[in-house]
Parts: C-alpha cells; sequence; structure tokens
C-alpha cells in the first residue's frame, strides 16, 4: 500500500467491526477511498463493496482492489506481464526528466524503470483489469523506492535510504468476490440511486489537496506528460484543479450535500481534530439525516510526516511539529448507534448536543 496522507491504516479493524456490527449488512460505500484500504478491509469481511475517490491514481487502486475478483485473474498470465514488464531495459522519459533531474524524488534509474515499465503497460496489457493490476504494481514499487516524506509537495533533502533500492514490481494481494470502482465527484456518487446499508465518509479534512500532493501518482496512471512548474515540479493543472472539501468556506456545504442525498441506513464518518469542521457540526447534521449518533475518539499517531518534521519546498528540515499524536472521531449514525458500538467492543464517548454549533473549529 503507498504512504498517503490520512490513510486510515490504523483505523480499518474497528471500521469494520462497527460495520460488521450493523444488523443485517451487505452492501458498502467507500465514497472517499484513497488507497482503499477501508474498502479492501470491508471487502475482506464479505461486504460486497463500490469504493469511489475523485483521483485517477484511487480509481485504478479500487479497480484492482475492489472491482477485481481475485478467483476471476489468470495469475500465472498476471505474472508473466508482471515479470516481463519488470524485465525491460530502462528509457529516459518524461518521469525520468522531470521527477529525477528536475527533481529528486526517484533515482534516475528507477527512474528509467518507471518511464520503461509505463510505456510497457499500454503495449501489453490486454484488458482493463490487467492493466490496472499493472499500474497498482509499478505505483506501490515506486513508492517503495521514492526519497520523500510521503507526499509529493516536496522531496528530500538528501536521497532516502530506500531510493538506492532498484524498483521491483510485485503481484498486488488482491481479494476474491464481487466489488465496483467509481472515479467521480463525491457529490455526484452521493446522488446516484444506488442503495447502500453502510456508507464510509473519510473526506479530506483541511486545506491540502491530495491532487497535489500526490501529483506523480496521478500522472503516471494518466501518462500524460504534463507541464509542471516550482522546484516540486506539480502539474501545472494543480493550481486550477481544487476539491470543495479543501476549501474552508465550501466544504461544509458540500459535505452537507452528501449526507443529505446518499441513500444509506448507516454512516460511518471518520473525521480528525486537527479538521476544519467541528464535532458538535457533524453530529448535529448526521442527527438531522439519521435521527441518532454515536461517536467514538480514537487517538493515533501523527502523518509520519509530523514526525519526521516540517521541511521547506527543498526537503529542508526546518521545524519540528508541536505534538505527535492526535484524535481520530468515529461517527457512527443510523438506527441503534449506540448499540453498534457497543456490539463492535467499543466505547461511544456522550457530548452535549449543541444545536448551534458553529460548523467550523475552533483554531487552536
Ligand atoms: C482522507 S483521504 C481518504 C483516505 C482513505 N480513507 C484511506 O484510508 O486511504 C480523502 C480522499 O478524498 C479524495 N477526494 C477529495 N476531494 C474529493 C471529491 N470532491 N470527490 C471524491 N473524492 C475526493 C481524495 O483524493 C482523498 O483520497
Amino acid at each position: 500500500m503507498i504512504k498517503y496522507l490520512g490513510s486510515k491504516r490504523r483505523l480499518v479493524p474497528q471500521i469494520v467491526a462497527l460495520a460488521q456490527a450493523i444488523p443485517e449488512a451487505r452492501t458498502a460505500l467507500d465514497l472517499f477511498t484513497g488507497t482503499t484500504r477501508v474498502a479492501q478491509g470491508l471487502k475482506a469481511a464479505g461486504f460486497t463493496v463500490t469504493a469511489n475517490d475523485c483521483a485517477s491514481y484511487s480509481g485504478v487502486l479500487a479497480e484492482a482492489y475492489i472491482a477485481t475478483d481475485a478467483a476471476a485473474v489468470d495469475s500465472t498470465r498476471m505474472m508473466a506481464l508482471l515479470a516481463e514488464l519488470d524485465a525491460l531495459p530502462g528509457e529516459r522519459g518524461y518521469v525520468t526528466r522531470t521527477f529525477c533531474e528536475d527533481a529528486r524524488y526517484f533515482q534516475p534509474a528507477n527512474g528509467e524503470r518507471i518511464d520503461a515499465i509505463r510505456a510497457g503497460i499500454d503495449r501489453l496489457a490486454r484488458t482493463p483489469t490487467e492493466r490496472a493490476i499493472a499500474l497498482t504494481s509499478l505505483l506501490e514499487a515506486a513508492d517503495r523506492v521514492d526519497s520523500t516524506t510521503g507526499q509529493q509537495m516536496a522531496y528530500l533533502k538528501q536521497w532516502s535510504t530506500r531510493s538506492h533500492r532498484t524498483l521491483s514490481l510485485r503481484m498486488p494481494t488482491l481479494l476474491a468476490g464481487a466489488g465496483r470502482a467509481l472515479c467521480e465527484d463525491a457529490r455526484v456518487c452521493a446522488a446516484r440511486d444506488d442503495v447502500y446499508d453502510v456508507v464510509y465518509l473519510d473526506p479530506p479534512y483541511n486545506q491540502h489537496s491530495y491532487y497535489g500532493n500526490y501529483h506523480i501518482w496521478e500522472t503516471l496512471v494518466r501518462g500524460d506528460a504534463p507541464e509542471s512548474y516550482g522546484v516540486a515540479r506539480k502539474r501545472t493543472d494543480v493550481r486550477t484543479t481544487k476539491s470543495v472539501f479543501n476549501l474552508r468556506g465550501a466544504a461544509w456545504n458540500a459535505l452537507r450535500d452528501v449526507v443529505l442525498t446518499l441513500r444509506a441506513r448507516h454512516v460511518i464518518l471518520s473525521f480528525s481534530n486537527e479538521g476544519f469542521l467541528s464535532n458538535a457540526a457533524l453530529r448535529a447534521l448526521l442527527v438531522e439525516r439519521f435521527g441518532e449518533v454515536a461517536m467514538v475518539p480514537v487517538d493515533s499517531p501523527r502523518y509520519v510526516g509530523a514526525r519526521i518534521g516540517i521541511h521547506n519546498l527543498r526537503g529542508e528540515r526546518v521545524g519540528e511539529v508541536s505534538h505527535l499524536r492526535n484524535t481520530e472521531w468515529l461517527f457512527v449514525a443510523g438506527p441503534d448507534a449506540a448499540g453498534v458500538v457497543a456490539r463492535a467492543g467499543m466505547e461511544a464517548a456522550v457530548l452535549p448536543a449543541d444545536p448551534d454549533a458553529s460548523p467550523f473549529q475552533e483554531a487552536s
């Protein structure tokens, strides 16, 4: 799995336990699926899962891990394809020039391997499923040899240790069962007629754009060699491609639209205490739509970048962060929400209702 800001790696067991504690729940939507970790957890637990995200790289991960039924994959053919791609000689192309010479995200030898494999996927993958699995394998292989703290707004001043390893493809661990991948704006996806037993919501919680922070994955999946700018060599369309969920003034109404339009019996929403929407307002919104809400606080270490320190655009360490842990809140909304939390073996926090709550978190 790729390193990802806001990834719910540590929360997957709790989220899956909550979903399993919902009576007769069989279908699930992960509306902001990112790495697809939560969707994978739900699929592995037997749910029929739809994974959605507006990012192209996330769409590819969802196609491989969620929409593909491992039992239907010809693994001999797939392993042979990955071996053939892995054996291609390096070739200097867009990735090498932009991300290894103009910037230093990968060692040039690995950049040449990425260029050769990416072009090879277009030539050699015979079906959309093969393409998604091969691209997933390439994204994960590139992530294992990058020289960043996990975000692509900067690269490290000194090469990371892992960047010296030779990039190599592995077969992703696919899951058996049916599923669906969508690559839509969350509001469009929420407005579909599809009905789910449970919807998991994990929207961006601050102003940091995933499109800008993971521009290399976006470019690698699209294979479109865009013009780039600045030290970080971001795609120029990063300047104009903004998610409404990253805009403090608009995120609240966007999330409100999503919650009020989606068709679900239960919702599980996670939100960080460092996000710009307040718990009281999120809770009031969920009560308005679903009637009953229970909230579970989960203490977690902050994102790896925070632990590594603050870096400038040139990858130089310029400061330390003030705290290393944060609280992630899991909201469960729907019939007998408190019972769902109790059956999942968790304890809900009791907070006083505040119907006049401001949508925004107080600045700390
Ligand atoms: C907090 S991350 C989700 C992380 C995910 N739960 C995981 O564990 O990997 C938020 C996700 O929302 C996606 N996103 C941002 N704006 C969106 C929009 N308007 N519609 C759909 N997805 C969006 C981002 O691409 C990002 O992957």
